[in-house]
């Protein structure tokens, strides 16, 4: 389905992190270690609304690609293909080379942006102490990898 409204992807603002805190928690994701991060979460805003997330956890050479949610009613239209790619692009021009997730729900999703998944044992050990890994997400989420340069 195509959406026509005008839909602005931006860094997220102080004001708007209680909608992404409960954008998160409709969408099932876990809030845990985001505030540590809020520099570089974005946000999808339409009409003062946020509609959507992607946040990336920076650990130098290597970063996290976590909370990518799109408000129930916008799913299906493109916004989480942007949102991600927005981060990617976000990932790339902080000098990333590697850039991780780990996902319970959309482990069939991210392939077609690259993502492989990889044994969790094989991520950057800097990765690995995130709250994500340590204690956010259960043993069974798939730890995801996309190489951003070699
Ligand atoms: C996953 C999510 C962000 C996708 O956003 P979206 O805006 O609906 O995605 P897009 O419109 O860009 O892409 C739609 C396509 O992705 C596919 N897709 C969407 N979610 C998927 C999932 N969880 N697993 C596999 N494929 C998925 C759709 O079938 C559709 O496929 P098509 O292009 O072949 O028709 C959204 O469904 C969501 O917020 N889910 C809840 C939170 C979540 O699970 N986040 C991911 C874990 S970090």
């Amino acid at each position: 389905m195509k959406h026509d409204k005008t839909i602005s992807i931006e860094r997220v603002a102080e004001e708007d992190v209680n909608a992404l805190y409960a954008l998160l928690q409709a969408s099932g994701l876990s809030l845990d270690g985001l505030n540590a991060h809020l520099s570089t979460a974005l946000v999808a805003k339409e009409g003062g609304q946020v509609v959507g997330s992607a946040a990336m956890e920076d650990y130098g050479a290597s970063a996290l690609l976590r909370s990518v949610a799109v408000a129930a009613p916008l799913r299906g239209t493109g916004l989480g293909h942007q949102l991600v790619e927005a981060a990617i692009g976000l990932a790339r021009q902080q000098q990333t080379q590697r850039l991780y997730l780990l996902t319970e729900t959309a482990a069939d999703w991210f392939p077609r942006f690259g993502f492989a998944p990889i044994p969790r044992a094989a991520a950057d050990p800097a990765v690995q102490v995130s709250v994500e890994f340590t204690t956010a997400c259960p043993d069974s989420a798939q730890a995801m990898l996309l190489e951003l340069r070699k």
